[in-house]
Order: C-alpha cells, then sequence, then structure tokens
C-alpha cells in the first residue's frame, strides 16, 4: 500500500499558540535557557506594551534578566507601561537588606531598566497584619487585571514561590515556613544558615496557576530530579511544582543538565521540532 507521508499545512497554529500545552523546551545551557527566556518575555511586553508580568527572584532568573537589561539598553524593548508583582519576599529582613527579594530586584532588574517603581510590587515581609497585606496583594494582582506572564524558577524540592512540599494545590498570598532543605540551598547568600530567614510571604499555588502563561526556568543537576517529578510524575501537594501539569500554558526551559533525568527526552525534542517547523511556516513574509 502506497503511504503519503503527512505535512502539516500552513493552517495550523504554532503549538504554543494554541492553548492546553506544558511546552518542553531543552537548551545546551544556562545561557541559551537566559536568551530564550528574554525572548518570551520580550515577545508578551511587545505584544501587550502594558502587561502585567509575575517576576521571580534567586540565581535562576539572574541570565535572563540580564538579557533583558542588556536588551533594554540596546533600546529594543521598554518595561515603562509594565506592572510586576513578585513572587515572595523573606519576613522580618528590612527592605534595604541586600538580600531583601526588593533589594534583589532593584539590583539585577529594575534600576536597570524602566520600570516604574510605583508599579513593581512585592508581597510586604513586614506587615503589621500579614493576613490583610496578603488580601491587598491577591487584590492588587486581580485590580491590575491578572498575571499575564508568570516567571518561575523551581527549588530542589519542588517548590515555586515558596509553596513547600504539601502546599495546598489552591493555596492563596499568605505566610509560610521554609523546608530545611530551602533555606540550606539559600544559605549560599548569606553568610551562615542562621541568617536565612525562616518564614516568607508568598504567592500561592493557586495565585500562580491563575497567571495566563507561564514561564518556569531550571538549569543545573540540581534540579534534575524536582524537574523529573514534576514534568512526568503525579500531581501532587508532595511536588509544587506538579500543579502545573492543570495550567493550559505552561512553557519550560531547561538545560542538559536540569532535564537529565526525564525519561521521555525524545518524545519533547520531537515536538520542539515540530513546533519549530510550525512556527517557520507561519512567520510573516516580512520576519523572513
Ligand atoms: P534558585 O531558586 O533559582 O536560586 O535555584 C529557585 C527557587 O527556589 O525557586
Amino acid at each position: 500500500m502506497r503511504r503519503t507521508q503527512y505535512v502539516p499545512t500552513t493552517d495550523w497554529l504554532p503549538l504554543d499558540k494554541s492553548p492546553f500545552l506544558m511546552r518542553v523546551v531543552i537548551l545546551t545551557d544556562a545561557a541559551q535557557v537566559a536568551r530564550r527566556a528574554a525572548d518570551v518575555i520580550c515577545q508578551c511586553v511587545n505584544k501587550k506594551p502594558d502587561a502585567v508580568l509575575g517576576l521571580a527572584t534567586g540565581g535562576t532568573p539572574l541570565g535572563a534578566y540580564r538579557e533583558l537589561a542588556e536588551r533594554f539598553s540596546r533600546g529594543q524593548i521598554s518595561f515603562s507601561h509594565c506592572t510586576s508583582f513578585n513572587l515572595d519576599e523573606y519576613v522580618g529582613l528590612p527592605v534595604s537588606h541586600p538580600e531583601s527579594y526588593r533589594s534583589f530586584m532593584d539590583r539585577h532588574l529594575f534600576s536597570l531598566t524602566d520600570f516604574a517603581s510605583d508599579r513593581c510590587f512585592l508581597p510586604d515581609g513586614n506587615a503589621a497584619d500579614f493576613e490583610q497585606a496578603c488580601l491587598e496583594y491577591e487584590r492588587g494582582i486581580a485590580e491590575a487585571g491578572g498575571i499575564d506572564l508568570q516567571l518561575l524558577g523551581i527549588g530542589s524540592d519542588g517548590h515555586i514561590a515558596f509553596n513547600e512540599p504539601g502546599s495546598s494545590l489552591s493555596s492563596r498570598t499568605r505566610l509560610k515556613a521554609l523546608t530545611q532543605q530551602t533555606r540550606e540551598d539559600n544559605a549560599r547568600f548569606f553568610s551562615s544558615i542562621e541568617e536565612v530567614p525562616e518564614l516568607a510571604v508568598t504567592m500561592g499555588i493557586g495565585t500562580i496557576l491563575d497567571a495566563k502563561q507561564v514561564l518556569l526556568l531550571a538549569t543545573g543537576s540540581g534540579k534534575a530530579s524536582a524537574v523529573r517529578a514534576f514534568i512526568e510524575g503525579p500531581v501532587t501537594s508532595q511536588v509544587p511544582a506538579s500543579a502545573l501539569q492543570l495550567h493550559p500554558h505552561v512553557t519550560v526551559l531547561l538545560d542538559e543538565a536540569a532535564a537529565a533525568w526525564l525519561v521521555r527526552r525524545p518524545y519533547y525534542d520531537h515536538v520542539e521540532s515540530i513546533q519549530r517547523r510550525l512556527e517557520q511556516a507561519t512567520k510573516a513574509p516580512s520576519e523572513g
């Protein structure tokens, strides 16, 4: 019997323009992850200059922030109409402490770009009334129209933001006690583990799932086990990032080391090659 090869037509949308997709993209190294992450963020802001961005701290997004700052300095992107909400903040650190997440964001992104300081929000780690402050944070996100693109890292214990294993999958912004593992992981930013705060205010998993699009980055072999668990394991509060399997539009950018434990790697690479063909086919002629 004669077989004809099935060739996708240009009527198809690139896979990530259709909803209901967890796109797993495996890149060679952290530098490529940073560039692709910056591409996704710039695409979002170019399409919607007043986009609401959910931002993350930690070692992982630093390369992407450097890319964004460089693109801004070359005049390729502006954030002047954006609003941002960060995922979390330590409890009890003065805002001026170099390791407060406010200081981190000022140092690595806000002061290097044109984000409007009165539209860059972080949870208040020194609130007099945390319950009230958390409600107001959630209200602020809703009043801004919801988060268009939420950037995430992942903890070696599978946490997203500071939603530690066991967090309710429908949780909202609240106080959370950090696990010993997280405090050990973050001790590298402080002079000793005793200095790492025990509590944080964090968006909940429900808050994150409300974002219209999610972009999770993971690099390095220390994340390989958590990456395998959240992409290929069951949805469980024991691996908070696994809740992203319920989200309709997630892009995961991994370097080789973080992807090393994925069992279905050949399939993700196959889907990615189809994705690239479709994107090429649907590019406007002017885009070359
Ligand atoms: P890291 O933290 O980027 O510093 O590894 C990620 C996280 O804890 O979410």
